[in-house]
């Protein structure tokens, strides 16, 4: 089969699917308290759209994809989703980006559906933080939601941690000590304050060096050397004899540009190459009028972007992160 690789010499075969736009959460860092001016449901890919696109595109080289939101898990079925995709000749890899509130209840079934692997995103083990950071109060429990992805036999577990400085730092070591105990990979991630986000400011971003530093002092930690299992740019640290690792992920202190090798989907169907710029390529209404979309993806990654300009807080177009799934 074949691979695409970008003007840059970057190969391109991984494929984020954003598959709603809307969320039962309220994130501090991601979406405003009265959320957004929701897409209406016509404009949203149906499942069969999704897997119609993502069978378009693996003979040209996509090889893994993960679901993200908004919230995946609110739409309906999620699982036959995952099925299809499960289906398409040439994926080899199905991952799910979630805030965990439903993984007790729908992660076997998830993963009978198909889906390898999941990331869950969780800034405090505290239940009256984590309503306070959410602005919603839906009572979950990360350590359980993470041990029920962990028993459905979903592999590696991820715990993705947005560390704001004075709203949840003093909890970075509680999460570290995770990693001590289970077989899951809690990663730090820098804060990005863009959009129109309020309330979060350059204030509150811990940069990883600072993090690494302070979780020094809980144990021996050194870096694994090898990546774990997956597609993205963080960097991983282990406790002596820990079955779990600490990641860093620095949007804000290092740029991954030069080894991007992703795209994504928006929830109406339009590909974006870079997580920010004004540039997307709508699919959908060629799909919907039964074109190739081939030729349309070759073009769209012949222009991805070399770097983005979030250093320069030039995020072109993006209201919310939770508009690309993160
Ligand atoms: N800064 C850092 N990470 C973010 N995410 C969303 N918004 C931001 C932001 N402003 C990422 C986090 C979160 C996931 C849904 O997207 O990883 O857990
Ligand atoms: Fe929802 Fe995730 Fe955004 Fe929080 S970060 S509002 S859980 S999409």
């Amino acid at each position: 089969m074949t691979t695409l690789v970008d003007q840059f010499g970057r190969r391109i075969e991984y494929l984020r699917i954003s598959v709603t736009d809307r969320c039962n959460f309220r994130c501090l860092y991601c979406m405003p308290h009265e959320g957004l001016e929701w897409l209406p449901k016509g404009d949203i890919l149906s499942y069969e759209e999704i897997a119609s696109i993502v069978g378009q595109l693996a003979p040209l080289g996509l090889r893994r994809v993960r679901i993200t939101g908004g919230e995946p898990t609110i739409r309906p079925q999620l699982e036959s989703l995952i099925a299809m995709l499960r289906a398409v000749p040439g994926i080899e890899d199905i991952a799910l980006s979630t805030n965990g509130v439903k993984l007790e209840a729908m992660a076997d079934t998830m993963r009978a559906a198909g889906l390898d692997r999941v990331n869950m995103s969780a800034d405090s083990l505290r239940s009256e933080r984590i309503a306070a950071i959410a602005r919603r109060s839906i009572p979950f429990d990360p350590v359980r939601a993470a041990q029920a992805a962990q028993n459905a036999g979903l592999d590696p577990i991820k715990i993705n941690v947005v560390v704001m400085r004075g709203i949840n730092d003093d909890e970075l070591e509680d999460f570290a000590r995770l990693t001590m105990e289970h077989p899951w990979h809690v990663r730090f991630i820098e804060l990005m304050p863009v959009g129109d986000l309020r309330s979060l400011t350059w204030e509150h971003v811990v940069p990883s060096d600072e993090i690494v530093g302070r979780l020094a002092r809980i144990g021996a930690l050194r870096p694994t050397g090898g990546p774990t299992r997956g597609n993205g740019p963080a960097k991983y640290h282990r406790f002596d004899g820990a079955p779990g690792t600490v990641g860093l992920i620095t949007p804000m202190t290092h740029t991954y540009c030069e080894t991007c090798n992703r795209v994504r989907l928006t929830a109406d169907g339009r590909l974006r190459t870079c997580l920010f710029g004004d540039h997307a390529v709508n699919l959908r209404d060629p799909l919907r009028r039964g074109e190739d979309l081939g030729p349309l993806y070759v073009q769209a990654l012949a222009e991805k972007p070399r770097e983005h300009a979030l250093l320069q807080m030039q995020v072109g177009g993006l209201r919310a992160l939770s508009e690309v799934g993160g």
